[in-house]
Protein backbone atom coordinates (compact mmCIF):
# COMPACT_ATOMS: atom_id res chain seq x y z
CA UNK A 1 0.00 0.00 0.00
CA UNK A 2 1.42 3.80 -0.58
CA UNK A 3 2.00 5.86 1.85
CA UNK A 4 0.84 8.79 0.49
CA UNK A 5 -2.54 8.02 -1.13
CA UNK A 6 -3.66 8.92 -4.77
CA UNK A 7 -6.67 11.07 -4.87
CA UNK A 8 -8.53 10.52 -7.93
CA UNK A 9 -8.96 13.87 -10.16
CA UNK A 10 -12.54 13.17 -10.12
CA UNK A 11 -13.02 13.94 -7.17
CA UNK A 12 -16.57 11.53 -6.99
CA UNK A 13 -18.79 12.07 -5.32
CA UNK A 14 -18.74 9.11 -2.21
CA UNK A 15 -15.34 8.14 -3.45
CA UNK A 16 -13.54 5.84 -1.18
CA UNK A 17 -10.73 8.30 -0.80
CA UNK A 18 -11.22 8.90 2.92
CA UNK A 19 -11.81 5.61 3.63
CA UNK A 20 -8.60 3.87 2.21
CA UNK A 21 -6.54 3.65 5.14
CA UNK A 22 -9.37 1.19 6.65
CA UNK A 23 -9.57 -0.43 3.74
CA UNK A 24 -6.78 -1.46 2.29
CA UNK A 25 -5.21 -3.46 4.65
CA UNK A 26 -7.45 -6.19 4.17
CA UNK A 27 -6.98 -6.38 0.25
CA UNK A 28 -4.42 -9.77 -0.63
CA UNK A 29 -0.68 -8.55 -0.73
CA UNK A 30 -0.21 -9.88 -4.07
CA UNK A 31 -2.38 -9.30 -6.94
CA UNK A 32 -2.19 -10.38 -10.40
CA UNK A 33 -5.19 -8.61 -11.88
CA UNK A 34 -7.31 -6.25 -10.07
CA UNK A 35 -10.88 -6.01 -11.29
CA UNK A 36 -13.16 -3.52 -10.23
CA UNK A 37 -16.35 -3.55 -11.41
CA UNK A 38 -17.50 -0.05 -9.94
CA UNK A 39 -14.76 2.09 -10.76
CA UNK A 40 -16.23 4.88 -10.11
CA UNK A 41 -13.75 7.89 -9.69
CA UNK A 42 -10.68 5.55 -9.47
CA UNK A 43 -9.76 6.50 -5.77
CA UNK A 44 -9.36 2.96 -4.93
CA UNK A 45 -7.03 1.27 -8.49
CA UNK A 46 -5.24 4.46 -7.91
CA UNK A 47 -3.63 2.76 -4.67
CA UNK A 48 -3.57 -0.80 -5.36
CA UNK A 49 -0.61 -2.51 -7.04
CA UNK A 50 -1.36 -5.37 -9.55
CA UNK A 51 0.30 -6.63 -12.99
CA UNK A 52 -3.23 -5.56 -14.47
CA UNK A 53 -6.32 -3.12 -13.47
CA UNK A 54 -9.17 -4.26 -14.83
CA UNK A 55 -12.03 -1.22 -14.53
CA UNK A 56 -15.74 -0.88 -15.54
CA UNK A 57 -18.34 1.51 -15.03
CA UNK A 58 -21.62 1.40 -16.47
CA UNK A 59 -21.65 5.55 -16.52
CA UNK A 60 -20.98 6.73 -19.84
CA UNK A 61 -19.33 9.87 -18.25
CA UNK A 62 -17.13 8.55 -15.77
CA UNK A 63 -15.93 5.97 -18.35
CA UNK A 64 -15.16 8.69 -20.97
CA UNK A 65 -13.28 10.80 -18.57
CA UNK A 66 -10.79 7.59 -17.62
CA UNK A 67 -10.13 6.99 -21.05
CA UNK A 68 -9.30 10.77 -21.87
CA UNK A 69 -7.39 11.54 -18.91
CA UNK A 70 -5.45 7.84 -19.79
CA UNK A 71 -4.80 9.02 -22.84
CA UNK A 72 -3.21 12.12 -21.72
CA UNK A 73 -1.03 10.09 -18.69
CA UNK A 74 1.84 9.89 -21.69
CA UNK A 75 1.48 13.31 -22.48
CA UNK A 76 0.10 15.05 -19.54
CA UNK A 77 1.98 19.10 -20.66
CA UNK A 78 -0.56 18.56 -23.66
CA UNK A 79 -3.69 18.49 -21.07
CA UNK A 80 -2.52 21.03 -18.59
CA UNK A 81 -1.78 23.37 -21.72
CA UNK A 82 -5.55 22.48 -23.42
CA UNK A 83 -7.15 23.22 -19.78
CA UNK A 84 -5.36 26.26 -19.09
CA UNK A 85 -5.78 27.84 -22.49
CA UNK A 86 -9.99 27.58 -21.33
CA UNK A 87 -9.09 28.68 -18.14
CA UNK A 88 -7.52 31.67 -19.37
CA UNK A 89 -10.20 31.94 -22.55
CA UNK A 90 -13.37 32.00 -20.12
CA UNK A 91 -11.45 33.74 -17.34
CA UNK A 92 -12.33 31.26 -13.98
CA UNK A 93 -10.22 31.63 -11.36
CA UNK A 94 -7.14 30.05 -10.96
CA UNK A 95 -5.82 29.89 -7.73
CA UNK A 96 -3.19 26.82 -8.33
CA UNK A 97 -0.91 29.33 -10.51
CA UNK A 98 -2.54 33.31 -9.33
CA UNK A 99 -4.99 34.66 -7.31
CA UNK A 100 -7.30 37.09 -9.73
CA UNK A 101 -10.40 37.45 -7.86
CA UNK A 102 -10.44 41.44 -6.66
CA UNK A 103 -10.12 41.73 -2.67
CA UNK A 104 -13.60 43.68 -2.22
CA UNK A 105 -15.20 40.57 -4.14
CA UNK A 106 -13.66 38.10 -0.89
CA UNK A 107 -14.42 40.81 1.83
CA UNK A 108 -18.25 41.06 0.49
CA UNK A 109 -18.26 37.12 0.16
CA UNK A 110 -16.06 35.93 2.75
CA UNK A 111 -17.17 31.90 2.24
CA UNK A 112 -18.66 32.53 -1.76
CA UNK A 113 -16.53 34.29 -3.33
CA UNK A 114 -15.09 31.64 -5.97
CA UNK A 115 -18.72 30.85 -6.85
CA UNK A 116 -19.37 34.80 -7.20
CA UNK A 117 -16.45 35.66 -9.49
CA UNK A 118 -16.82 32.55 -11.34
CA UNK A 119 -20.31 32.21 -12.13
CA UNK A 120 -21.00 34.14 -15.39
CA UNK A 121 -18.18 32.94 -17.31
CA UNK A 122 -18.91 29.15 -16.14
CA UNK A 123 -22.12 29.72 -17.37
CA UNK A 124 -20.77 31.13 -20.89
CA UNK A 125 -18.69 27.86 -20.83
CA UNK A 126 -21.50 25.72 -20.01
CA UNK A 127 -23.82 27.00 -22.42
CA UNK A 128 -20.86 26.81 -25.34
CA UNK A 129 -20.21 22.88 -24.44
CA UNK A 130 -23.88 22.25 -24.43
CA UNK A 131 -24.59 24.11 -27.76
CA UNK A 132 -22.36 22.49 -29.53
CA UNK A 133 -19.07 21.01 -28.09
CA UNK A 134 -20.13 18.02 -25.98
CA UNK A 135 -17.53 16.15 -27.67
CA UNK A 136 -14.59 18.45 -26.08
CA UNK A 137 -13.55 16.61 -22.75
CA UNK A 138 -11.19 19.18 -22.01
CA UNK A 139 -14.12 21.45 -21.65
CA UNK A 140 -16.40 18.98 -19.94
CA UNK A 141 -13.01 18.31 -17.65
CA UNK A 142 -12.79 22.41 -16.64
CA UNK A 143 -16.70 22.72 -15.77
CA UNK A 144 -16.42 19.76 -13.67
CA UNK A 145 -13.88 21.21 -11.38
CA UNK A 146 -15.34 24.17 -11.12
CA UNK A 147 -19.03 22.87 -11.33
CA UNK A 148 -21.53 22.34 -7.88
CA UNK A 149 -19.60 19.80 -5.51
CA UNK A 150 -17.42 18.75 -9.09
CA UNK A 151 -20.66 16.66 -9.35
CA UNK A 152 -21.69 14.80 -13.03
CA UNK A 153 -24.90 15.58 -14.23
CA UNK A 154 -26.42 15.47 -16.98
CA UNK A 155 -30.25 16.15 -17.82
CA UNK A 156 -32.74 14.20 -20.18
CA UNK A 157 -31.74 16.00 -23.17
CA UNK A 158 -27.91 15.31 -22.30
CA UNK A 159 -26.75 18.84 -21.43
CA UNK A 160 -24.81 19.45 -18.46
CA UNK A 161 -26.83 20.94 -16.01
CA UNK A 162 -25.48 21.95 -12.65
CA UNK A 163 -24.86 25.21 -11.45
CA UNK A 164 -21.18 26.98 -10.41
CA UNK A 165 -19.51 25.21 -7.77
CA UNK A 166 -17.57 27.26 -5.09
CA UNK A 167 -14.02 25.63 -6.04
CA UNK A 168 -11.86 26.19 -9.00
CA UNK A 169 -8.93 24.91 -10.29
CA UNK A 170 -6.50 24.74 -7.71
CA UNK A 171 -3.04 22.75 -6.07
CA UNK A 172 -4.91 19.87 -5.56
CA UNK A 173 -6.42 19.40 -8.57
CA UNK A 174 -2.79 20.04 -10.56
CA UNK A 175 -0.89 17.01 -8.17
CA UNK A 176 -4.68 14.87 -8.52
CA UNK A 177 -3.86 15.45 -12.08
CA UNK A 178 -0.14 15.04 -12.05
CA UNK A 179 -0.01 11.57 -9.39
CA UNK A 180 -2.97 10.05 -11.96
CA UNK A 181 -1.08 10.32 -15.01
CA UNK A 182 2.15 8.74 -13.61
CA UNK A 183 0.23 6.38 -11.81
CA UNK A 184 -1.61 5.51 -14.94
CA UNK A 185 1.12 5.54 -17.55
CA UNK A 186 3.19 2.97 -15.51
CA UNK A 187 0.69 0.45 -15.00
CA UNK A 188 -1.44 -2.03 -17.08
CA UNK A 189 -5.14 -0.36 -17.49
CA UNK A 190 -8.05 -1.46 -19.59
CA UNK A 191 -11.34 -0.12 -18.40
CA UNK A 192 -15.25 -1.17 -19.67
CA UNK A 193 -17.91 0.87 -19.84
CA UNK A 194 -20.76 -2.20 -19.70
CA UNK A 195 -22.89 -2.97 -16.76
CA UNK A 196 -20.71 -5.17 -13.90
CA UNK A 197 -22.27 -8.41 -14.42
CA UNK A 198 -21.69 -8.32 -18.59
CA UNK A 199 -18.10 -6.94 -17.63
CA UNK A 200 -17.52 -10.12 -15.06
CA UNK A 201 -18.52 -12.48 -17.90
CA UNK A 202 -16.04 -10.35 -20.30
CA UNK A 203 -13.39 -10.61 -17.67
CA UNK A 204 -13.33 -13.71 -16.60
CA UNK A 205 -11.92 -13.97 -13.38
CA UNK A 206 -9.71 -16.64 -11.82
CA UNK A 207 -8.29 -17.84 -8.70
CA UNK A 208 -5.04 -15.48 -8.97
CA UNK A 209 -7.53 -12.39 -9.62
CA UNK A 210 -9.07 -10.03 -6.78
CA UNK A 211 -11.85 -8.13 -7.25
CA UNK A 212 -13.14 -5.39 -5.25
CA UNK A 213 -16.60 -4.48 -5.34
CA UNK A 214 -18.42 -0.72 -4.43
CA UNK A 215 -21.78 -0.96 -5.72
CA UNK A 216 -24.52 1.60 -5.47
CA UNK A 217 -25.74 1.31 -1.45
CA UNK A 218 -29.23 0.56 -1.25
CA UNK A 219 -29.72 2.90 1.91
CA UNK A 220 -27.94 6.13 0.90
CA UNK A 221 -28.75 8.97 -1.61
CA UNK A 222 -26.39 9.68 -4.56
CA UNK A 223 -27.32 9.81 -7.56
CA UNK A 224 -26.07 6.27 -8.75
CA UNK A 225 -27.83 4.96 -6.09
CA UNK A 226 -31.16 6.05 -7.08
CA UNK A 227 -31.65 3.19 -9.68
CA UNK A 228 -30.39 0.52 -7.20
CA UNK A 229 -32.89 -1.66 -5.89
CA UNK A 230 -33.66 -4.85 -3.83
CA UNK A 231 -33.42 -7.02 -7.20
CA UNK A 232 -30.23 -5.59 -7.89
CA UNK A 233 -28.71 -6.27 -4.10
CA UNK A 234 -29.92 -9.75 -4.63
CA UNK A 235 -28.43 -10.23 -8.02
CA UNK A 236 -24.99 -8.59 -6.69
CA UNK A 237 -25.06 -11.45 -3.74
CA UNK A 238 -25.59 -14.22 -5.87
CA UNK A 239 -22.93 -13.01 -7.88
CA UNK A 240 -20.72 -12.96 -4.93
CA UNK A 241 -22.00 -16.30 -3.76
CA UNK A 242 -20.58 -17.66 -6.93
CA UNK A 243 -17.17 -16.23 -7.17
CA UNK A 244 -17.19 -17.70 -3.70
CA UNK A 245 -17.86 -21.57 -4.79
CA UNK A 246 -15.04 -20.98 -8.00
CA UNK A 247 -12.50 -19.98 -5.00
CA UNK A 248 -12.09 -16.42 -6.56
CA UNK A 249 -11.53 -13.65 -3.73
CA UNK A 250 -13.52 -10.35 -3.28
CA UNK A 251 -13.72 -7.96 -1.21
CA UNK A 252 -17.22 -5.57 -1.00
CA UNK A 253 -17.95 -1.97 0.34
CA UNK A 254 -21.35 -1.57 1.71
CA UNK A 255 -23.49 0.42 4.20
CA UNK A 256 -25.76 -1.43 6.13
CA UNK A 257 -27.21 1.49 8.74
CA UNK A 258 -27.82 5.13 7.70
CA UNK A 259 -29.81 7.12 9.79
CA UNK A 260 -32.85 4.98 10.75
CA UNK A 261 -32.67 2.95 7.10
CA UNK A 262 -31.35 -0.86 7.21
CA UNK A 263 -29.80 -2.72 4.46
CA UNK A 264 -31.20 -6.23 6.17
CA UNK A 265 -30.59 -7.94 2.77
CA UNK A 266 -26.83 -7.21 2.31
CA UNK A 267 -26.43 -7.75 6.63
CA UNK A 268 -27.66 -10.72 6.43
CA UNK A 269 -26.18 -12.08 3.36
CA UNK A 270 -22.84 -10.83 4.75
CA UNK A 271 -22.69 -13.19 7.87
CA UNK A 272 -21.27 -15.77 6.16
CA UNK A 273 -18.23 -13.94 5.25
CA UNK A 274 -15.65 -12.06 6.93
CA UNK A 275 -17.10 -8.77 8.11
CA UNK A 276 -15.04 -6.09 9.22
CA UNK A 277 -16.16 -2.27 10.08
CA UNK A 278 -15.42 0.86 8.83
CA UNK A 279 -17.31 3.35 10.47
CA UNK A 280 -16.85 6.65 9.25
CA UNK A 281 -18.43 10.34 10.32
CA UNK A 282 -20.14 12.21 7.88
CA UNK A 283 -21.20 16.02 7.58
CA UNK A 284 -24.47 16.30 6.37
CA UNK A 285 -24.27 19.30 3.53
CA UNK A 286 -27.85 20.06 4.11
CA UNK A 287 -27.63 20.89 7.87
CA UNK A 288 -23.99 20.87 9.01
CA UNK A 289 -25.01 17.95 11.58
CA UNK A 290 -22.99 15.22 12.12
CA UNK A 291 -24.62 11.77 11.27
CA UNK A 292 -22.88 8.39 12.61
CA UNK A 293 -23.52 5.17 9.73
CA UNK A 294 -21.98 2.05 9.50
CA UNK A 295 -19.79 0.80 6.56
CA UNK A 296 -18.61 -2.72 6.09
CA UNK A 297 -15.77 -4.30 3.96
CA UNK A 298 -16.77 -7.60 3.67
CA UNK A 299 -14.09 -10.86 2.86
CA UNK A 300 -14.21 -13.89 1.65
CA UNK A 301 -10.50 -14.81 1.76
CA UNK A 302 -8.06 -15.45 4.88
CA UNK A 303 -5.23 -12.40 4.51
C1 LIG B 1 -20.14 3.83 -4.90
S1 LIG B 1 -19.74 4.29 -6.54
C2 LIG B 1 -18.06 3.78 -6.66
C3 LIG B 1 -17.12 4.81 -6.08
C4 LIG B 1 -15.65 4.43 -6.19
N1 LIG B 1 -15.28 3.36 -5.30
C5 LIG B 1 -14.75 5.63 -5.92
O1 LIG B 1 -13.91 5.57 -5.01
O2 LIG B 1 -14.88 6.63 -6.63
C6 LIG B 1 -20.62 3.14 -7.50
C7 LIG B 1 -20.38 3.21 -9.00
O3 LIG B 1 -21.09 2.13 -9.63
C8 LIG B 1 -21.53 2.54 -10.91
N2 LIG B 1 -22.63 1.63 -11.29
C9 LIG B 1 -23.94 1.69 -10.94
N3 LIG B 1 -24.63 0.64 -11.45
C10 LIG B 1 -23.72 -0.10 -12.14
C11 LIG B 1 -23.82 -1.33 -12.88
N4 LIG B 1 -24.97 -1.98 -13.00
N5 LIG B 1 -22.70 -1.81 -13.46
C12 LIG B 1 -21.51 -1.15 -13.34
N6 LIG B 1 -21.37 0.02 -12.66
C13 LIG B 1 -22.46 0.53 -12.06
C14 LIG B 1 -21.93 3.99 -10.71
O4 LIG B 1 -21.87 4.69 -11.94
C15 LIG B 1 -20.89 4.47 -9.69
O5 LIG B 1 -19.80 5.09 -10.34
Amino acid sequence: MANNLNRSPLFYVGDKYKLLKEILPYFPKKIDRFIEPFTGGGSVFLNVDAKKHLLNDIDKNVYLLHAFLKKHSKKPNKFFKEVQKIIFEYNLSRSFQEDIIPAELKLKYKKTYYAKFNKDNFNKLKSDFNNSEKDNLYKFYVLLIYGFNRMIRFNRSGDYNLPVGNVDFNSNVVNALKSYFENVKKANIEINNLDYIDFLKKAKPTKKDFLYFDPPYLITFSEYNKLWNDKNEIDLIKTLDNLNKLGIRFAVSNVTHYKERENKIFKDWSKKYNVFQVKSNYISYHDNSIKIFNEVLITNYEY
